[in-house]
């Protein structure tokens, strides 16, 4: 039987390039080989989100991100965390077997925790959920960037004790974390984040994506100087998406002065908007159907619940529950 990858993403704001190259893209290679599980975290969300119509719009939004970008539904089981109530009953036996020093080293928390904000303890049991997330649905392979590394990290050590305790029960997964898509840069030169104001949107119309571009961070050498792609903003985006050839086309350029920032940033935006045409239009199409999305979404609530079902029983009879 083919193996299974499984990746989320929550429904807290438009997707970003950093979440394109880290985990959109790897996800819909492995579809090509894998049973691919997507889903969108509604409950991981439900940490910090208070508004229940934004909520509900963009969980519709997050699907038809998944779908603009790939995912084959014929194929691939695309659902919403919440309709899969499963994933909560695991997570609390999970949480039973988790001790709370392993929670004390949480990521999630802790930088929430760091910046003032309040720390509820579905934000302190976070990997907690994830894991479930990861280990309900039996998945060999979790396609993330490297922030989440923790949570698959953790994930591991909570189905290894989980077997330990009560017999081989549960798949341990494996984190895929692209080398050089591990943190794709934002518009500073940061991780690109939505929690640092500094992202690239996938979905942003033509004329707004390349005014993002445009805003990149440069230093402020003229048009003549030499300049070096290496600590170049713009050029390690590049790099991202453009041909070998390309990238040694346009270095060569840098090095040899003559070229403005503002046309690096323009073939920039080329290269990108490329590839982000076609997903664009798929995706203006879905906004204008969400009763599609719906529809493809309580489909796969119902594949993803099937295969959740199985492993509760699993665990519930190694539990003696
Ligand atoms: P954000 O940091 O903007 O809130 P999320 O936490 O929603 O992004 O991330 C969703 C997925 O995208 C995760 O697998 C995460 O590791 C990946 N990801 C997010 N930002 C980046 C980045 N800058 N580079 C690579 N992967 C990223
Ligand atoms: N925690 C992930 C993020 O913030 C989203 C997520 C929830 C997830 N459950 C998951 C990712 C399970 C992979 C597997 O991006």
């Amino acid at each position: 039987m083919a193996k299974r990858a499984l990746t989320g993403i929550k429904p807290t704001g438009s997707p970003h390039i950093g979440n394109l190259l880290g985990m959109y893209q790897p996800a819909m290679e492995l579809q090509k080989t894998h049973e691919g599980f997507f889903f969108v975290a509604s409950y991981h969300a439900l940490t910090t989100m208070r508004d229940p119509e934004q909520m509900r719009a963009q969980t519709i939004e997050v699907a038809a991100n998944w779908l603009a970008l790939g995912l084959d539904p014929n194929r691939s089981v695309l659902w919403a965390q919440h309709d899969v109530p499963e994933v909560t009953e695991l997570a609390w036996i999970l949480s039973c077997i988790t001790s709370k020093g392993m929670m004390d080293k949480a990521h999630a928390f802790k930088d929430a925790a760091a910046k003032g904000k309040e720390v509820n303890i579905g934000l302190y049991t976070y990997p907690v959920l994830m894991a479930a997330d990861i280990l309900a649905f039996d998945s060999h392979v979790v396609p993330v960037g490297k922030d989440q590394k923790q949570h698959v990290e953790m994930t591991r050590d909570m189905a290894q004790r989980f077997n330990h305790l009560f017999g081989e029960t549960l798949v341990v997964p494996e984190p895929l974390i692209r080398k050089e898509m591990e943190v794709v840069p934002g518009l500073d030169g940061q991780k690109m984040s939505k929690s640092y104001g500094n992202t690239i949107e996938i979905f942003l119309s033509e004329k707004k994506l390349r005014k993002k571009f445009m805003s990149i961070v440069t230093d402020s050498k003229g048009v003549d100087d030499p300049k070096d792609p290496d600590t170049c903003n713009v050029f390690q985006l590049y790099k991202l998406f453009a041909t070998p050839d390309q990238q040694a086309d346009l270095a060569a350029r840098y090095r040899a002065g003559g070229l403005g920032y503002g046309h690096a940033k323009q073939e920039l935006f080329e290269v990108v908007n490329n590839s982000l045409s076609e997903p664009r239009s798929r995706y203006d199409a879905l906004m204008a159907n969400p009763q599609e999305v719906r529809e493809i979404l309580d489909d796969g609530a119902s594949r993803a619940r099937a295969v959740a079902r199985q492993t509760l029983d699993r665990v519930r009879q190694a539990t003696g529950l």
